[in-house]
């Protein structure tokens, strides 16, 4: 006998008709009860709502540094180093405004009647907002309802001393609240430097004038380099000069006033800066949007280390020593924005892709129609639009949507890059010199024994 013939149990035509249906039944039966099962045990369980650890909107306070428990985070001494050269001629624009401004700048936050400590652990938040106050009042109304907000030290900088602005942000009622004024904006200066000055050049045919033409053959525009001044004043203020940062070592979350945040903006940030250490150790910062500002996200369950963007970013103090040293780079670098030139001359000189970590399900979106500053076309005017619409907010945007036990993907990094030459906008050797001294003047003795010592500044 052949093996072919003991085997006609398997050959189907060699059956009868009824029993070849019946096997070919229970075959597709069997087949949709294991896909069921398959389901059930794997999928279900990694989707979006259902894997997730669910935090109530009045929640108990979670412990997110549990997400990382192989990862000891020592403290942070890197703030001691300083290895970028600290410039000693420093030149700081003064009038009266400003030294009014610094003053201010010196005085306790708000509301420390309605929220007088703050947990060890709290979280800092910095909202950097210039003049658009139908857009602030949206960031302040999402603000209001995030999920441990009353926990928070927020922060907010402005560009300049608007009274709208400055009334909304004295109207803040539901955290802790340390108001910032750039004292060397161009907008406290209407008639000197860093403002507009008697005898700057305008035109490219001008002689006898002050300034230096960007790699476009244009002069400054005080209006246009007050976005990155501020940027980086504001950084170097809320990391080297500030009391109440002082002894902060975890992650500062940044945002504009036309960011919006959903409700588990800060259980999501807390969450991936937890994990960030050991679900990607190439990651610099954490992302609470994809860096695709139009994108909200894959809706999987999946972890992504994505382009660093501006919207709702995070990252600690041992990443701003590596942007800090980087501060010729960012003050040459003729671009106007400031993150354009972050991707151009900044990130690439660090080791690997800069990558950042986020959810797939954004928890920051950026609202306003016109950026302030990528966009703006030289000249035109600056877009402004003034219905600030408020991003619709959906159940699940009230829930804690990251886990731990997702795989992390990695984008692919489009866009700028290093060979990149920049928009130009920042040619004036005045503006870089202000930049750099912006990067010295908390690391002088005389400007650290005033940080110190807020009584010397009133
Ligand atoms: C240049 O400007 C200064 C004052 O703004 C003036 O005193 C001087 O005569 C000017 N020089 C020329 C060559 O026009
Ligand atoms: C920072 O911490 C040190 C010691 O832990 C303490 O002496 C100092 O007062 C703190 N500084 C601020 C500004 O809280
Ligand atoms: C800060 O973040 C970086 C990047 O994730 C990390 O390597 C570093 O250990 C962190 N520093 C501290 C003190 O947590």
């Amino acid at each position: 006998m052949s093996p072919l013939h003991r085997s006609k149990w398997l050959l189907l035509w060699k059956l009868g008709i009824s029993r070849r249906c019946l096997l070919i039944v229970s075959l597709q039966a069997g087949f949709i009860v294991a896909f069921f099962i398959v389901h059930l045990l794997f999928i279900r369980k990694s989707s979006l709502r259902s894997g997730a650890l669910h935090v109530p909107r009045e929640g108990a306070y979670l412990r997110f540094s549990s997400l990382c428990p192989q990862v000891k985070v020592s403290k942070d001494n890197s703030a001691d180093k300083l290895p970028w050269k600290i410039r000693q001629n420093m030149f700081l624009p003064r009038n009266e405004l400003s030294w009014a401004l610094q003053r201010r700048n010196a005085l306790p936050p708000r509301n420390l009647d309605l929220f007088p400590v703050l947990p060890a652990d709290h979280i800092v938040i910095v909202l950097y907002v210039h003049n658009r106050p139908a857009y602030l009042k949206v960031a302040l109304e999402g603000l209001s309802k995030v999920v441990g907000i009353s926990e928070a030290l927020l922060v907010v900088s402005h560009d300049g001393f608007f009274p709208e602005m400055n009334s909304l942000v004295e109207s803040i009622n539901f955290c802790q609240v340390k108001q910032l004024f750039a004292p060397f904006s161009p907008h406290i200066f209407p008639d000197s430097f860093p403002g507009t000055s008697l005898g700057d050049c305008n035109k490219a045919d001008e002689h006898n004038c002050t300034g230096d033409v960007d790699q476009y053959g244009n002069y400054r525009a005080p209006r246009i380099v007050s976005l990155k001044h501020h940027w980086w004043w504001m950084m170097n203020t809320v990391w080297d000069g500030l009391l109440e940062t002082h002894n902060y070592s975890s992650h500062i979350l940044f945002i504009e006033e036309d960011h919006f945040l959903f409700p588990n903006a800060l259980m999501n940030i807390r969450a991936l800066t937890a994990m960030k250490a050991c679900k990607c150790p190439s990651c610099y910062m954490a992302n609470l949007a994809p860096a695709d500002v139009n994108f909200k996200g894959e809706r999987r369950p999946i972890l992504v280390a994505d382009k660093i963007g501006n919207v709702g970013y995070a990252f600690n103090r041992s990443i701003w020593r590596k942007i800090h040293q980087y501060a010729d780079e960012f003050c040459s670098f003729d671009d106007y924005n400031w993150d354009i030139t972050m991707w151009v001359a900044v990130y690439p000189e660090w080791e690997g892709a800069a990558y950042s970590l986020r959810g797939p399900r954004r928890s920051a979106q950026h609202f306003g129609k016109c950026g302030l500053h990528q966009g703006q076309k030289a000249g035109e005017p600056p877009c402004f639009d003034e219905g600030g619409q408020m991003p619709p907010v959906e159940e699940e945007d009230n829930y804690y949507n990251s886990n731990p036990d997702w795989l992390v993907r990695h984008s692919i990094i489009r866009g700028y890059d290093r060979g990149f030459k920049g928009w130009g906008g920042w040619g004036d050797k005045r503006d870089r010199n202000l930049c750099l001294d912006f990067a010295s003047m908390y690391h002088m003795g005389v400007n650290t024994e005033q940080m110190h010592n807020r009584g010397s500044l009133r």
